[in-house]
Protein backbone atom coordinates (compact mmCIF):
# COMPACT_ATOMS: atom_id res chain seq x y z
CA UNK A 1 0.00 0.00 0.00
CA UNK A 2 0.86 3.34 -0.84
CA UNK A 3 1.89 5.58 2.38
CA UNK A 4 -0.28 8.45 1.02
CA UNK A 5 1.89 10.75 3.43
CA UNK A 6 5.28 10.94 1.63
CA UNK A 7 6.06 14.43 0.65
CA UNK A 8 8.91 15.01 -1.64
CA UNK A 9 10.91 18.41 -1.84
CA UNK A 10 12.31 19.51 -4.71
CA UNK A 11 14.86 22.56 -4.44
CA UNK A 12 14.97 24.33 -7.79
CA UNK A 13 12.83 24.37 -10.68
CA UNK A 14 15.47 24.07 -13.38
CA UNK A 15 15.33 21.29 -15.95
CA UNK A 16 16.44 18.60 -13.51
CA UNK A 17 13.67 19.53 -10.73
CA UNK A 18 11.03 19.98 -13.01
CA UNK A 19 11.44 16.87 -14.57
CA UNK A 20 11.41 15.13 -11.10
CA UNK A 21 7.91 17.06 -10.49
CA UNK A 22 6.74 14.88 -13.47
CA UNK A 23 8.00 12.06 -12.83
CA UNK A 24 6.75 11.89 -9.52
CA UNK A 25 3.37 13.52 -10.00
CA UNK A 26 3.10 10.86 -13.04
CA UNK A 27 3.66 8.09 -9.86
CA UNK A 28 1.04 9.65 -7.80
CA UNK A 29 3.41 10.66 -5.35
CA UNK A 30 3.17 14.12 -3.84
CA UNK A 31 5.94 16.69 -4.34
CA UNK A 32 6.40 20.48 -4.38
CA UNK A 33 9.34 22.43 -6.21
CA UNK A 34 10.61 25.66 -4.06
CA UNK A 35 12.40 27.99 -6.66
CA UNK A 36 14.17 31.02 -5.72
CA UNK A 37 13.66 33.29 -7.70
CA UNK A 38 9.80 35.25 -8.10
CA UNK A 39 8.43 34.22 -10.88
CA UNK A 40 9.09 37.46 -12.56
CA UNK A 41 12.69 37.25 -11.81
CA UNK A 42 12.35 33.28 -12.98
CA UNK A 43 11.11 34.34 -16.12
CA UNK A 44 13.26 36.91 -17.01
CA UNK A 45 16.32 35.30 -16.44
CA UNK A 46 15.49 31.86 -18.77
CA UNK A 47 17.44 32.95 -21.20
CA UNK A 48 18.71 32.17 -24.54
CA UNK A 49 21.06 29.23 -24.37
CA UNK A 50 20.87 26.08 -25.65
CA UNK A 51 21.78 22.85 -24.99
CA UNK A 52 22.25 19.51 -26.64
CA UNK A 53 19.81 16.85 -25.75
CA UNK A 54 20.35 13.63 -27.29
CA UNK A 55 21.07 10.40 -25.24
CA UNK A 56 18.73 10.86 -22.29
CA UNK A 57 15.47 11.53 -24.25
CA UNK A 58 13.93 8.31 -23.54
CA UNK A 59 14.38 9.48 -19.77
CA UNK A 60 12.28 12.64 -20.46
CA UNK A 61 9.45 10.09 -21.89
CA UNK A 62 9.67 7.89 -18.65
CA UNK A 63 8.73 10.93 -16.60
CA UNK A 64 6.30 13.26 -18.60
CA UNK A 65 2.74 12.20 -19.71
CA UNK A 66 2.41 11.15 -23.36
CA UNK A 67 0.42 14.28 -24.34
CA UNK A 68 3.18 16.74 -22.88
CA UNK A 69 6.11 14.56 -24.52
CA UNK A 70 4.75 14.89 -27.87
CA UNK A 71 5.16 18.30 -27.64
CA UNK A 72 9.24 18.45 -26.48
CA UNK A 73 9.29 19.78 -30.72
CA UNK A 74 8.13 23.03 -29.29
CA UNK A 75 11.53 23.74 -27.08
CA UNK A 76 13.80 22.79 -30.14
CA UNK A 77 15.75 25.95 -31.35
CA UNK A 78 14.03 25.31 -34.74
CA UNK A 79 10.67 23.90 -34.11
CA UNK A 80 9.64 23.95 -37.96
CA UNK A 81 11.79 21.78 -39.34
CA UNK A 82 12.21 17.62 -39.35
CA UNK A 83 16.41 17.80 -39.69
CA UNK A 84 17.82 15.23 -41.86
CA UNK A 85 19.17 12.82 -39.11
CA UNK A 86 22.07 12.24 -41.61
CA UNK A 87 23.26 15.64 -40.99
CA UNK A 88 21.60 16.58 -37.73
CA UNK A 89 23.49 13.52 -36.11
CA UNK A 90 27.10 14.27 -36.43
CA UNK A 91 28.27 17.61 -35.51
CA UNK A 92 31.08 18.71 -37.53
CA UNK A 93 34.71 20.43 -36.06
CA UNK A 94 35.51 23.18 -38.29
CA UNK A 95 39.35 24.44 -38.88
CA UNK A 96 38.89 28.25 -37.77
CA UNK A 97 40.98 29.40 -40.21
CA UNK A 98 39.95 27.86 -43.24
CA UNK A 99 36.15 26.61 -43.01
CA UNK A 100 37.62 22.82 -43.51
CA UNK A 101 35.52 19.74 -42.04
CA UNK A 102 38.04 18.59 -40.14
CA UNK A 103 35.86 15.86 -38.60
CA UNK A 104 32.43 14.67 -38.10
CA UNK A 105 31.47 13.97 -34.63
CA UNK A 106 28.31 11.61 -33.95
CA UNK A 107 25.27 13.13 -31.82
CA UNK A 108 22.76 10.08 -31.41
CA UNK A 109 19.23 11.54 -32.15
CA UNK A 110 20.40 15.42 -32.01
CA UNK A 111 17.91 18.08 -30.45
CA UNK A 112 19.29 21.29 -30.06
CA UNK A 113 16.81 23.14 -27.26
CA UNK A 114 16.21 26.28 -25.98
CA UNK A 115 16.73 26.10 -21.88
CA UNK A 116 13.70 28.40 -21.15
CA UNK A 117 11.44 27.05 -23.56
CA UNK A 118 12.16 23.52 -22.22
CA UNK A 119 11.39 24.78 -18.39
CA UNK A 120 8.41 26.11 -19.74
CA UNK A 121 6.89 22.67 -21.37
CA UNK A 122 8.68 20.74 -18.03
CA UNK A 123 6.50 23.18 -16.04
CA UNK A 124 3.36 22.33 -17.27
CA UNK A 125 0.82 21.96 -14.28
CA UNK A 126 3.62 21.84 -11.52
CA UNK A 127 3.33 23.37 -8.28
CA UNK A 128 5.98 25.75 -8.01
CA UNK A 129 6.91 27.85 -5.01
CA UNK A 130 7.95 30.95 -6.08
CA UNK A 131 10.74 33.36 -4.29
CA UNK A 132 12.04 30.34 -1.96
CA UNK A 133 15.90 30.42 -1.28
CA UNK A 134 16.46 27.33 0.68
CA UNK A 135 18.67 28.22 3.57
CA UNK A 136 18.76 25.48 6.26
CA UNK A 137 17.68 21.78 6.19
CA UNK A 138 16.62 19.96 9.53
CA UNK A 139 16.67 15.94 9.29
CA UNK A 140 14.49 14.84 12.50
CA UNK A 141 13.34 17.66 13.97
CA UNK A 142 12.56 16.84 17.37
CA UNK A 143 8.91 18.61 17.56
CA UNK A 144 7.58 17.49 14.03
CA UNK A 145 7.13 14.15 13.03
CA UNK A 146 8.08 15.29 9.31
CA UNK A 147 12.09 13.83 8.61
CA UNK A 148 12.80 16.73 6.59
CA UNK A 149 11.81 19.87 7.24
CA UNK A 150 13.08 23.16 4.85
CA UNK A 151 13.83 26.57 5.89
CA UNK A 152 13.65 28.84 2.90
CA UNK A 153 14.21 32.03 3.37
CA UNK A 154 15.46 32.34 6.35
CA UNK A 155 12.50 30.71 7.91
CA UNK A 156 9.70 32.80 6.35
CA UNK A 157 8.69 29.49 4.26
CA UNK A 158 8.63 26.12 5.76
CA UNK A 159 8.57 22.82 3.88
CA UNK A 160 7.89 19.38 5.85
CA UNK A 161 8.65 16.28 3.47
CA UNK A 162 10.22 13.20 4.21
CA UNK A 163 12.47 13.32 1.47
CA UNK A 164 14.68 16.04 -0.51
CA UNK A 165 16.13 16.62 -3.55
CA UNK A 166 18.20 19.51 -4.08
CA UNK A 167 18.02 20.22 -7.87
CA UNK A 168 19.47 23.82 -7.10
CA UNK A 169 22.17 24.08 -9.84
CA UNK A 170 26.21 23.87 -9.72
CA UNK A 171 26.31 25.92 -6.95
CA UNK A 172 23.96 23.85 -4.71
CA UNK A 173 23.06 24.92 -1.48
CA UNK A 174 21.71 21.25 -0.87
CA UNK A 175 25.30 20.38 -1.54
CA UNK A 176 26.64 22.17 1.15
CA UNK A 177 24.68 20.64 3.89
CA UNK A 178 26.10 16.85 2.28
CA UNK A 179 29.78 16.99 1.82
CA UNK A 180 31.91 19.61 3.96
CA UNK A 181 33.14 22.96 2.54
CA UNK A 182 36.22 21.95 1.18
CA UNK A 183 35.59 19.17 -0.52
CA UNK A 184 32.51 20.73 -1.90
CA UNK A 185 34.41 23.88 -3.34
CA UNK A 186 34.51 24.64 -7.33
CA UNK A 187 37.37 24.38 -9.61
CA UNK A 188 37.48 27.55 -12.40
CA UNK A 189 38.38 26.37 -15.88
CA UNK A 190 41.42 28.36 -17.47
CA UNK A 191 38.75 29.87 -20.21
CA UNK A 192 36.89 32.65 -20.46
CA UNK A 193 33.54 32.61 -22.18
CA UNK A 194 32.34 35.55 -24.81
CA UNK A 195 28.82 35.22 -25.97
CA UNK A 196 26.42 37.06 -28.33
CA UNK A 197 22.82 36.37 -29.11
CA UNK A 198 22.35 38.54 -32.34
CA UNK A 199 19.71 39.04 -35.01
CA UNK A 200 20.57 40.09 -38.41
CA UNK A 201 19.57 41.79 -41.24
CA UNK A 202 18.00 39.52 -43.94
CA UNK A 203 20.67 39.19 -46.06
CA UNK A 204 22.79 38.37 -43.36
CA UNK A 205 21.24 35.85 -41.56
CA UNK A 206 20.49 34.07 -44.79
CA UNK A 207 24.30 34.12 -45.72
CA UNK A 208 25.27 32.94 -42.09
CA UNK A 209 22.18 29.87 -42.19
CA UNK A 210 23.58 28.70 -45.45
CA UNK A 211 27.21 28.11 -44.58
CA UNK A 212 25.68 26.81 -40.92
CA UNK A 213 24.96 23.22 -39.67
CA UNK A 214 21.39 22.95 -38.72
CA UNK A 215 22.06 21.83 -35.06
CA UNK A 216 25.49 23.71 -34.48
CA UNK A 217 29.27 23.54 -34.84
CA UNK A 218 32.96 23.86 -33.22
CA UNK A 219 35.77 25.54 -34.65
CA UNK A 220 38.90 25.54 -33.00
CA UNK A 221 41.37 28.02 -34.42
CA UNK A 222 44.77 26.99 -35.34
CA UNK A 223 46.98 30.28 -34.55
CA UNK A 224 45.20 31.08 -31.56
CA UNK A 225 43.71 29.89 -28.36
CA UNK A 226 40.22 30.15 -29.27
CA UNK A 227 37.48 27.88 -29.63
CA UNK A 228 33.90 29.16 -31.48
CA UNK A 229 30.77 27.42 -30.90
CA UNK A 230 27.20 28.73 -33.80
CA UNK A 231 24.13 27.47 -33.58
CA UNK A 232 20.71 29.16 -33.96
CA UNK A 233 18.73 30.09 -30.83
CA UNK A 234 15.56 30.42 -32.03
CA UNK A 235 13.74 30.53 -35.72
CA UNK A 236 10.56 33.08 -35.10
CA UNK A 237 9.25 33.28 -38.02
CA UNK A 238 11.01 30.87 -40.33
CA UNK A 239 9.78 33.23 -43.43
CA UNK A 240 11.16 36.01 -41.90
CA UNK A 241 15.07 35.67 -41.33
CA UNK A 242 15.10 38.96 -39.52
CA UNK A 243 13.91 37.38 -36.75
CA UNK A 244 16.17 34.43 -36.53
CA UNK A 245 18.04 34.47 -33.90
CA UNK A 246 22.03 33.01 -33.39
CA UNK A 247 24.21 32.13 -30.85
CA UNK A 248 28.01 32.46 -30.98
CA UNK A 249 29.98 31.68 -28.01
CA UNK A 250 33.54 31.96 -28.23
CA UNK A 251 36.29 30.22 -25.83
CA UNK A 252 39.11 32.26 -24.97
CA UNK A 253 41.66 29.72 -23.23
CA UNK A 254 43.20 32.28 -20.64
CA UNK A 255 43.11 32.44 -16.84
CA UNK A 256 42.07 35.96 -17.40
CA UNK A 257 38.52 37.09 -15.94
CA UNK A 258 35.99 38.67 -18.61
CA UNK A 259 36.80 42.50 -19.11
CA UNK A 260 33.55 44.22 -17.04
CA UNK A 261 33.54 47.12 -19.32
CA UNK A 262 30.90 45.82 -22.23
CA UNK A 263 32.67 47.80 -24.94
CA UNK A 264 35.50 45.92 -24.02
CA UNK A 265 34.05 42.52 -24.49
CA UNK A 266 32.76 43.48 -27.73
CA UNK A 267 35.75 45.00 -29.10
CA UNK A 268 37.65 41.52 -27.82
CA UNK A 269 35.35 39.10 -29.32
CA UNK A 270 35.16 40.96 -32.14
CA UNK A 271 38.66 41.10 -33.12
CA UNK A 272 39.27 37.09 -31.99
CA UNK A 273 36.25 36.18 -34.52
CA UNK A 274 37.74 38.66 -37.54
CA UNK A 275 40.56 36.13 -38.22
CA UNK A 276 37.68 32.86 -38.78
CA UNK A 277 37.08 31.78 -41.64
CA UNK A 278 33.09 32.78 -43.47
CA UNK A 279 30.86 33.85 -42.08
CA UNK A 280 32.02 34.34 -39.22
CA UNK A 281 34.53 37.17 -40.36
CA UNK A 282 31.49 38.98 -41.77
CA UNK A 283 29.60 38.13 -38.27
CA UNK A 284 32.57 39.97 -36.39
CA UNK A 285 31.83 43.09 -38.75
CA UNK A 286 27.58 42.70 -38.47
CA UNK A 287 28.12 42.81 -34.69
CA UNK A 288 27.18 46.45 -34.11
CA UNK A 289 26.91 48.37 -30.88
CA UNK A 290 23.56 47.51 -29.29
CA UNK A 291 24.13 43.49 -29.81
CA UNK A 292 25.03 42.73 -26.36
CA UNK A 293 28.49 40.39 -25.79
CA UNK A 294 28.27 38.85 -22.30
CA UNK A 295 31.14 37.40 -20.05
CA UNK A 296 31.61 34.40 -18.37
CA UNK A 297 34.10 31.42 -16.61
CA UNK A 298 33.24 27.98 -16.34
CA UNK A 299 33.23 26.32 -12.84
CA UNK A 300 33.24 22.52 -12.54
CA UNK A 301 33.38 20.01 -9.20
CA UNK A 302 37.62 18.43 -9.91
CA UNK A 303 37.29 17.10 -6.07
CA UNK A 304 33.85 15.09 -6.30
CA UNK A 305 32.95 13.15 -3.94
CA UNK A 306 30.08 10.87 -2.69
CA UNK A 307 27.66 12.81 -0.32
CA UNK A 308 26.30 11.74 2.69
CA UNK A 309 22.59 11.28 1.87
CA UNK A 310 21.41 11.04 5.61
CA UNK A 311 19.54 8.00 5.07
CA UNK A 312 18.71 8.68 1.71
CA UNK A 313 16.52 11.49 3.34
CA UNK A 314 18.62 14.29 0.81
CA UNK A 315 19.84 13.76 -2.40
CA UNK A 316 20.92 16.25 -5.06
CA UNK A 317 21.04 15.68 -9.07
CA UNK A 318 21.38 17.76 -12.25
CA UNK A 319 24.15 20.27 -11.88
CA UNK A 320 23.83 20.48 -8.08
CA UNK A 321 25.45 16.82 -7.97
CA UNK A 322 28.22 16.73 -10.78
CA UNK A 323 28.13 20.33 -12.06
CA UNK A 324 30.46 19.50 -15.30
CA UNK A 325 32.07 22.22 -18.02
CA UNK A 326 29.98 22.06 -21.31
CA UNK A 327 32.43 20.92 -24.06
CA UNK A 328 31.36 17.59 -24.49
CA UNK A 329 27.56 18.51 -24.23
CA UNK A 330 26.84 15.95 -21.35
CA UNK A 331 25.29 18.14 -18.43
CA UNK A 332 21.93 17.85 -19.03
CA UNK A 333 21.31 14.50 -20.61
CA UNK A 334 23.45 13.47 -16.64
CA UNK A 335 20.78 15.42 -15.28
CA UNK A 336 17.70 13.78 -17.25
CA UNK A 337 18.92 10.53 -16.09
CA UNK A 338 19.36 11.74 -12.77
CA UNK A 339 15.43 12.31 -12.65
CA UNK A 340 14.71 9.15 -14.09
CA UNK A 341 16.49 7.22 -11.66
CA UNK A 342 15.42 9.30 -8.45
CA UNK A 343 11.86 9.08 -9.46
CA UNK A 344 12.20 5.34 -9.48
CA UNK A 345 13.98 5.05 -6.30
CA UNK A 346 11.48 7.29 -4.75
CA UNK A 347 8.65 4.85 -6.72
CA UNK A 348 10.87 1.49 -5.37
CA UNK A 349 10.76 2.89 -1.51
CA UNK A 350 6.88 3.93 -1.65
CA UNK A 351 5.09 0.97 -3.36
CA UNK A 352 7.61 -1.56 -2.73
CA UNK A 353 8.48 -0.94 0.54
CA UNK A 354 12.00 -1.33 -0.02
CA UNK A 355 14.17 0.63 2.71
CA UNK A 356 14.61 4.59 1.68
CA UNK A 357 18.30 4.39 2.59
CA UNK A 358 19.33 1.23 -0.23
CA UNK A 359 17.20 2.80 -2.68
CA UNK A 360 18.75 6.12 -2.48
CA UNK A 361 22.13 4.84 -2.44
CA UNK A 362 21.52 3.29 -5.52
CA UNK A 363 20.33 5.98 -7.12
CA UNK A 364 23.72 8.34 -5.53
CA UNK A 365 25.96 5.77 -6.91
CA UNK A 366 24.34 6.39 -10.58
CA UNK A 367 24.60 9.95 -10.39
CA UNK A 368 28.36 10.19 -9.09
CA UNK A 369 29.82 7.51 -10.86
CA UNK A 370 28.30 9.22 -14.23
CA UNK A 371 29.04 12.89 -13.03
CA UNK A 372 32.76 11.52 -11.92
CA UNK A 373 33.61 10.48 -15.48
CA UNK A 374 32.07 13.28 -17.51
CA UNK A 375 33.66 16.04 -15.09
CA UNK A 376 36.97 14.46 -16.17
CA UNK A 377 35.81 13.92 -19.69
CA UNK A 378 35.04 17.44 -20.07
CA UNK A 379 38.06 19.17 -18.58
CA UNK A 380 39.95 16.98 -21.06
CA UNK A 381 37.94 18.07 -23.88
CA UNK A 382 38.38 21.53 -23.23
CA UNK A 383 42.51 21.19 -22.92
CA UNK A 384 41.91 19.69 -25.91
CA UNK A 385 40.17 21.84 -28.23
CA UNK A 386 42.76 24.72 -26.77
CA UNK A 387 46.03 22.58 -28.35
CA UNK A 388 45.73 22.36 -32.14
CA UNK A 389 48.04 19.38 -32.15
CA UNK A 390 46.00 17.39 -29.84
CA UNK A 391 42.57 18.56 -31.06
CA UNK A 392 41.65 15.33 -33.33
CA UNK A 393 43.01 13.57 -30.21
CA UNK A 394 40.64 14.97 -27.86
CA UNK A 395 38.13 12.45 -25.61
CA UNK A 396 34.91 13.27 -28.28
CA UNK A 397 36.97 12.60 -31.27
CA UNK A 398 38.57 9.28 -29.43
CA UNK A 399 35.59 8.01 -27.54
CA UNK A 400 33.14 8.43 -30.80
CA UNK A 401 31.24 11.53 -29.89
CA UNK A 402 28.76 12.63 -27.90
CA UNK A 403 26.94 9.54 -26.91
CA UNK A 404 26.58 8.43 -23.74
CA UNK A 405 30.15 7.98 -21.57
CA UNK A 406 31.11 4.84 -19.99
C1 LIG B 1 27.09 27.42 -21.46
C2 LIG B 1 26.50 26.09 -21.17
C3 LIG B 1 26.25 25.20 -22.22
C4 LIG B 1 25.72 23.95 -21.95
N1 LIG B 1 25.53 23.08 -22.98
C5 LIG B 1 25.04 21.85 -22.74
C6 LIG B 1 24.81 20.92 -23.80
O1 LIG B 1 25.02 21.22 -24.98
N2 LIG B 1 24.32 19.68 -23.49
C7 LIG B 1 24.05 19.33 -22.19
O2 LIG B 1 23.64 18.18 -21.97
N3 LIG B 1 24.24 20.20 -21.17
C8 LIG B 1 24.73 21.45 -21.41
N4 LIG B 1 24.90 22.32 -20.38
C9 LIG B 1 24.51 21.92 -19.02
C10 LIG B 1 23.03 22.10 -18.76
O3 LIG B 1 22.61 23.41 -19.10
C11 LIG B 1 22.79 21.86 -17.29
O4 LIG B 1 23.33 20.61 -16.96
C12 LIG B 1 21.31 21.86 -16.96
O5 LIG B 1 20.68 23.04 -17.39
C13 LIG B 1 21.19 21.71 -15.46
O6 LIG B 1 19.91 21.93 -15.02
P1 LIG B 1 19.62 21.93 -13.46
O7 LIG B 1 18.15 21.92 -13.35
O8 LIG B 1 20.37 20.83 -12.78
O9 LIG B 1 20.25 23.30 -12.91
P2 LIG B 1 19.75 24.82 -13.17
O10 LIG B 1 19.18 24.97 -14.51
O11 LIG B 1 20.89 25.66 -12.76
O12 LIG B 1 18.55 25.02 -12.14
C14 LIG B 1 18.75 25.20 -10.76
C15 LIG B 1 17.58 25.98 -10.18
O13 LIG B 1 17.72 26.04 -8.77
C16 LIG B 1 17.43 27.33 -8.31
N5 LIG B 1 18.11 27.56 -7.04
C17 LIG B 1 19.43 27.78 -6.81
N6 LIG B 1 19.67 27.98 -5.51
C18 LIG B 1 18.48 27.88 -4.88
C19 LIG B 1 18.08 27.99 -3.51
N7 LIG B 1 18.96 28.26 -2.52
N8 LIG B 1 16.78 27.82 -3.21
C20 LIG B 1 15.86 27.55 -4.18
N9 LIG B 1 16.19 27.43 -5.48
C21 LIG B 1 17.49 27.59 -5.83
C22 LIG B 1 17.95 28.22 -9.43
O14 LIG B 1 17.38 29.52 -9.39
C23 LIG B 1 17.54 27.43 -10.67
O15 LIG B 1 16.26 27.76 -11.14
C24 LIG B 1 25.43 23.58 -20.61
C25 LIG B 1 25.65 24.48 -19.57
C26 LIG B 1 26.18 25.73 -19.83
C27 LIG B 1 26.42 26.69 -18.67
C1 LIG C 1 40.85 12.12 -16.29
O1 LIG C 1 41.16 10.75 -16.09
C2 LIG C 1 42.31 10.32 -16.78
C3 LIG C 1 42.41 8.81 -16.60
O2 LIG C 1 42.29 8.45 -15.27
C4 LIG C 1 43.53 11.07 -16.25
O3 LIG C 1 44.69 10.69 -16.94
C5 LIG C 1 43.28 12.57 -16.43
O4 LIG C 1 44.35 13.31 -15.88
C6 LIG C 1 41.99 12.99 -15.78
N1 LIG C 1 41.72 14.38 -16.10
C7 LIG C 1 41.40 15.27 -15.19
C8 LIG C 1 41.14 16.64 -15.68
O5 LIG C 1 41.34 15.02 -14.00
Amino acid sequence: MANTDNHVIIVGAGATGLLIAQGLKKAGIRATVYERYTREEYEERSGDWTVALHWSIPYIEACLPPELFAKLKSAETNRWEEHDPHVANNIPLVNGRTGEIMAKMPMPSARRVVRGKLRDLLKTEIDIQYGSTLTDIQIDHPETKNSVTALFNGGDVVAKGNMLIGADGARSPTRSFLVDQDTGKLDTAKVMILNAFPKFTREQALFIRQKSHPIALLSPHPYQKTLLFATMVDVVDPEKPETWVFQFSLSIYTDEVPPTDEKERRHLFKAYLSTYCEPYRSVSQWLVDDIKVSGDKFHYWGNITPWNNHGGKISIAGDAAHPMLPFRAQGLNNAMEDAKLYVDAIKTFVYDGKDLKSCIDDYDKSSYSRGKLDINLSVDQMHAYGDWDAVMNGPLLRGGGYGKSH
